[in-house]
């Protein structure tokens, strides 16, 4: 990986990318310990200044397919055999593949994992002076009364309590960050996908986005439960009457946090279990990944056609 260390003693300021944190100006370094990148080791404007998309999923298996499938498409594919740089191979915590002006990055399961990777990425972006970014989360969801395989654009997020908002705990007291999506991204995605694209069936519709993948999303197999089944099929069903059409845990904080940082960014789910009708993932695992990469592929078809390839 081509890195070139950056003088100590440059102060940053970007009129470029503004964060909402006053203190990073002040900063000599930085250094983005869970990615394993830092100013003084690494030319972040070379390495990813041109940088356009950042594309983030749970694993770093997807996002390297994704990096190849993209490679692909902007026609510059790897050589047979190989598979896409890891720029975050220093640390197993995440993984960071680059093609063309397309970041793909993992981001593990669930708020706390999407948090850390989200602040070192836009802070990523930031020293790299990057401009007009657009972040998509390409990932898996349950499905409320849609038919497993369908691709949800989600066009706003609540959380567990069906608020739209993200809450936590800062220095003792509780934050609420609005979870303000980007209505203008969202449509030009579902129209790019019923225009151009895709073989399978893709939706907007709002998604329930929380912290666990069990109690949370009201399910009767996790270890504990507490609720009957009535109780569970009368919540989904409120879900459903809300116009609640998916299931995931990160869309919520991602919308919050871009709209708090400035940044446009939308999701794409594909839908694994119609949640109406079970809790147990029962398909069979190609099913299973042959509709993982729906979510991809249309993501990629969009970002080509906005790149004008
Ligand atoms: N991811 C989730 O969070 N829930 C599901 O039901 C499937 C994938």
């Amino acid at each position: 990986m081509e890195t070139r260390a950056i003088q100590n003693g440059h102060k940053f300021s970007s009129d470029v990318m503004p964060l909402p944190n006053p203190h990073l100006v002040q900063m000599e370094t930085d250094i983005l310990y869970h990615i394993a990148i830092a100013t003084n080791t690494h030319d972040l404007p070379s390495l990813f200044g041109d940088v356009k998309f950042v594309c983030i999923g749970g694993q770093p298996s997807r996002m390297s397919r994704f990096a190849a499938m993209v490679s692909r498409e902007l026609g510059d594919p790897l050589p047979e055999g190989q598979t896409p740089q890891n720029y975050a191979a220093g640390t197993d915590r995440y993984a960071i593949y680059k093609t063309g002006p397309v970041l793909a990055v993992s981001h593990g399961i669930g708020f706390a994992s999407l948090s850390v990777i989200l602040h070192e990425i836009f802070k990523l972006l930031y020293h790299s002076r990057c401009k007009d970014v657009k972040i998509i989360r390409v990932g898996t969801s349950g499905g409320l009364g849609i038919k497993p395989g369908t691709v949800v654009i989600t066009k706003e997020c609540v959380n567990g309590m069906l608020n739209n908002y993200y809450e936590m705990p800062v220095l003792g007291k509780l934050v609420r960050r609005q979870a303000v999506p980007d209505v203008d991204f969202v449509n030009d995605l579902k129209r790019f996908a019923d225009k151009m694209c895709c073989s399978f069936p893709t939706v907007t519709g709002k998604t329930l986005s929380v912290e666990d993948f069990y109690e949370g999303q009201g399910r009767l197999d996790g270890a504990i439960c507490d609720y009957t089944q009535d109780e569970k099929t009368a919540f989904l069903k409120r879900l459903s009457g809300i116009g609640v059409v998916n299931i995931e845990m990160e869309s919520l904080l991602l919308t919050a946090l871009c709209h708090k940082a400035g940044i446009s960014c939308a999701t794409v789910c594909v839908t694994l279990v119609d949640r109406l009708e079970e809790d147990q993932l029962t398909n069979s695992r190609e099913t299973m990944v042959e509709w993982q990469s729906r979510p991809l592929t249309l993501v990629t078809g969009y970002i080509k056609h906005k790149l004008g390839l």
